[in-house]
């Protein structure tokens, strides 16, 4: 057990996908896993380990933001020796090219700070997916004939934003989509030596001003549970 999750350490399986809503860690538990079990709701942040295809896995809430996402990320890897981790969650599009619904996976991922950013002190630290799990997660996804995008993306610590002449500098950089937890996860993974990747559907877009509505979220997300899971068991 630790500060944040009270499941015991054989209750927590090596791969971890997280998304910030703890209801859509249950969700995706209930529906994907076989005999998924609750392991954590210490604060209501769900947690659920259960098989996939054989495969143990955990469905464990990360919370909104990188502070969240790093109490979670650190003690799943630090605590419970977990290898895998990969962030399943919604993004806002930045680019005309970025649709409503098409997937975005994170190549690298750009931000003003992380809770990290103070061991960096002047380096700008290039946080970065692990490339098996986007190679793979590219292939899942184009079998499942999904519009796809792999690039850069920003981190952002607000999801109210009052710097649009930042987003027109990321715009113009080719940045593809805004979240708020990926560059945390990319960087405690690449400190502790794990596997890690953000997988994410754009659930509204910052130019056009559009928003998925609520029930057509639920079958992206299906999709992302799919592709993050084909992706962590490739090999
Ligand atoms: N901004 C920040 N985070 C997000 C957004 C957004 O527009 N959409 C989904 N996550």
């Amino acid at each position: 057990m630790t500060i944040h999750i009270g499941a015991t350490p054989e209750d927590i399986a090596q791969t971890v996908l997280m998304p910030g809503d703890p209801y859509r860690a249950r969700w995706a538990a209930e529906t994907f896993l076989e005999s998924p079990k609750l392991v954590n709701e210490v604060r209501g942040m769900l947690g659920f380990t259960g098989t996939w295809h054989g495969h143990r896995v955990t469905i464990q809430g990360s919370g909104m933001g990188m502070p969240s996402l790093s109490i979670y990320a650190n003690e799943l890897i630090r605590d419970y020796g977990v290898k895998t981790l990969i962030r399943i969650g919604s993004c806002g599009g930045m680019q005309e090219s970025v649709k409503l619904r098409d997937l975005v996976l994170a190549m690298t991922t750009s931000s003003v700070s992380t809770p990290s950013s103070t061991i960096f002190r002047e380096l700008a630290f290039a946080p970065a997916a692990d490339w098996s799990l986007l190679s793979a997660a590219a292939k899942a996804a184009a079998k499942k004939e999904i519009d796809t995008h792999i690039g850069g993306i920003y981190s952002s610590d607000t999801f109210y934003d009052e710097r649009p002449d930042l987003n027109e500098q990321m715009e113009r950089h080719g940045i593809l989509a805004v979240e708020m937890e990926a560059a945390e996860l990319y960087t405690l993974a690449a400190r502790y030596g794990c596997r890690a990747l953000a997988v994410l559907t754009v659930s509204d877009h910052l130019k056009t001003h559009e928003a998925l509505p609520a029930d057509q979220r639920e079958k992206s997300f299906g999709d992302m549970v799919e592709i993050a899971l084909e992706a962590a068991f490739s090999e």
